[in-house]
């Protein structure tokens, strides 16, 4: 009898975003533990320029050295994905015949921020009928932007800070009255791109009527995304959970919650601080019993709010006023074997490799089509 095929698992990382290096150290991370008995991965880069190209699976070249960042760099090939159900794909030389790579059953999209993270790789996914892991095209699109994220919690009861946002209209045509309704919101702020993430554009403003720093902070933040948030800073701990999509059909699963200790010598859990500094992580976090409850559920809220599907990390800031308020829900959090997200699960009692095999097998089990 012929020896049953392996299930063949396109990992896909890079990407156009101003994540694209962080998303390569995932990828890493996660080739590096994935059962190459019963899976064989096909280890797909997406170059900054949004060319797609077949790369090594070597995970250590994926990895941070001596603090260089890994890179996706093109290499005169080229993937292509045919719009059927075929889930084949090709590799196009130039001057040669496509190679065929065989079928796919499914995706691993680990890739972070827009043309990623937002909808955009879920939707070609759709279309081409494949199986694929983690969040759908709503639940990603909604997620990645901060001000339609927030109005869905809110429209759930999830308390999220004070806010103002501003798009790239109202930026043109009604700055005074967008610096009047910021100046309005009072004390410190953080201003950032409505759709980013790893903190990439944003800027911490000392006083929201400061409207010389608060315009130098909407620019900084308009080099990313033409659309921008404004939050009211809250003052208090910073706090995560891991979510999963249940096995069984049931309520999400909710890890411990982590608390993040940013490094000395930082404002804020900025990029540097994020991946470049001895920023640490207690787990559980030390917080109350009833506060530790609480925000799991909330975590699990919110999950469900914004349809999320396999696997979330819900960030939250603890108050010192002791209310609890949702930052951000990321529907690819950052992945190596030292992120919080599988950090949480491993202090839950679910390993990294078996943290990425549940999520292979989730979007295994999910038939393509409208859910
Ligand atoms: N409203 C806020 N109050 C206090 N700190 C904030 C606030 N918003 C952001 N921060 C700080 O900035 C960091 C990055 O902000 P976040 O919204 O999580 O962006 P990203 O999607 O890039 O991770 C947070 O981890 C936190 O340290
Ligand atoms: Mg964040």
């Amino acid at each position: 009898m012929a020896e049953q095929r392996k299930i063949r698992v396109a990992v896909v990382f890079g990407g156009r975003s101003s994540e694209h290096e962080i998303s390569c150290v995932t990828a890493g991370g996660v080739i590096s533990v994935i059962d190459t008995d019963r899976y064989e991965v096909l280890p797909i880069g997406i170059t900054r320029e949004g060319g797609w190209v077949l790369t090594s699976s070597d995970s250590e070249q994926l990895a941070i050295t001596e603090g260089r960042l890994p890179t996706v760099e093109g290499d005169g090939t080229r993937l292509a994905l045919p719009f059927d159900e075929s889930a084949e794909l090709l590799i196009v030389e130039p001057d040669a015949v496509p190679r065929r790579l065989g079928q796919v059953d499914v995706v691993l999209p680990l890739l972070h921020g827009p043309f990623g993270e937002d909808g955009t790789i879920q939707g070609l996914l759709e279309m081409m009928g494949a199986r694929y892991a983690g969040a759908g095209v709503f639940a990603s699109a909604a997620s990645m932007d901060k001000v339609f994220m927030k109005a869905i919690l809110a429209g759930h009861g999830i308390r999220t800070g004070a806010y103002v946002a501003v798009t790239d209209r109202e930026w043109r045509r009604e700055r005074k009255r967008v610096l009047d309704d910021i100046a309005e919101l009072g004390g410190t702020l953080f201003v950032k791109p409505a759709r980013a993430g790893s903190s990439v554009g944003i800027s911490k403003v000392g006083d929201a009527a400061d409207t010389d720093a608060v315009i130098a902070a909407i620019e900084a933040a308009r080099e990313h995304d033409p659309k921008v948030i404004a939050e009211v800073a809250v003052s208090g701990r910073e706090i995560e959970c891991g979510v999963l999509e249940s096995a069984d059909g049931g309520a999400p699963d909710v890890s411990l919650p982590a608390e993040i200790h940013v490094a000395e010598g930082f404002e804020f859990y900025d990029f540097t601080a994020k991946y470049l500094s001895t920023s640490s992580l207690t787990i559980p976090a030390r917080l109350p019993a009833e506060a530790v409850e609480e925000i799991r559920r909330l975590a699990g809220r919110t999950f469900e709010a914004v349809g999320c599907e396999g696997l979330a990390r819900v960030d939250f800031f603890y108050g010192d006023d002791g209310e609890i308020y949702v930052n951000e829900i990321n529907t690819m959090p950052g992945f190596t074997p030292s992120s919080a997200f599988p950090q949480m699960w491993a202090a839950t009692g679910v390993d990294y490799p078996n943290l990425v095999d549940r999520i292979i097998q989730t979007a295994l089990e999910r038939e393509p089509g409208l859910r």
